[in-house]
């Protein structure tokens, strides 16, 4: 996996089932529009689609590197959750609030933001979208409890 502190020029792969295609629309013009670079790994369109197979996606895509990060958008965003995170290497936090998102990253060093389509607005998943991708990890204690987590 890479990392990158950068504001520009980070890859962000996109994942969502139908009921979160509309917000994952928005979400990437809202990524490329600050600079990012959007890679779109579906669904796309409305049809009904299973929320792993989306998931499996955005996470072969940040594990395999071509992507800093990754997003993924279901319906309560808690499939997706649950999903990404039987991944080792994967650290996806589902959230609602823009200081989840901010300290999703700074504490907890995720990987994958997860969000509810059902759950939120497109306003307020936009700012946890951006709080996501500007925050950095702090490291020091939050390393230290990070290696409890990724056993080798
Ligand atoms: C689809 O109806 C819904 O179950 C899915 O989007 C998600 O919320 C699952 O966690």
């Amino acid at each position: 996996m890479i990392n990158s502190s950068s504001t520009v020029s980070l890859k962000i792969a996109f994942g969502c089932d139908h009921a979160g295609y509309p917000l994952h629309i928005h979400l990437i013009g809202l990524a490329a529009s600050h600079g990012y670079t959007p890679i779109d790994c579906g669904t796309f369109d409305q049809s009904s689609v299973d929320y792993p197979d989306y998931a499996l996606k955005v996470v072969e895509t940040v594990k395999a590197g071509e992507a800093n990060y990754g997003v993924l958008i279901c319906g309560t965003g808690i499939g997706m959750s649950i999903a990404a995170n039987r991944h080792p290497g994967i650290r996806a936090a589902h959230c609602s609030t823009e200081y989840e998102a901010t300290v999703a990253r700074q504490h907890n060093k995720a990987n994958i933001l997860c969000l509810g389509a059902r759950v939120i607005g497109i306003g307020v998943a936009g700012t946890c979208l951006m709080a996501f991708l500007k925050s950095d990890f702090l490291g020091g204690r939050h390393q230290t409890r990070l290696n409890k987590i990724d056993l080798p």
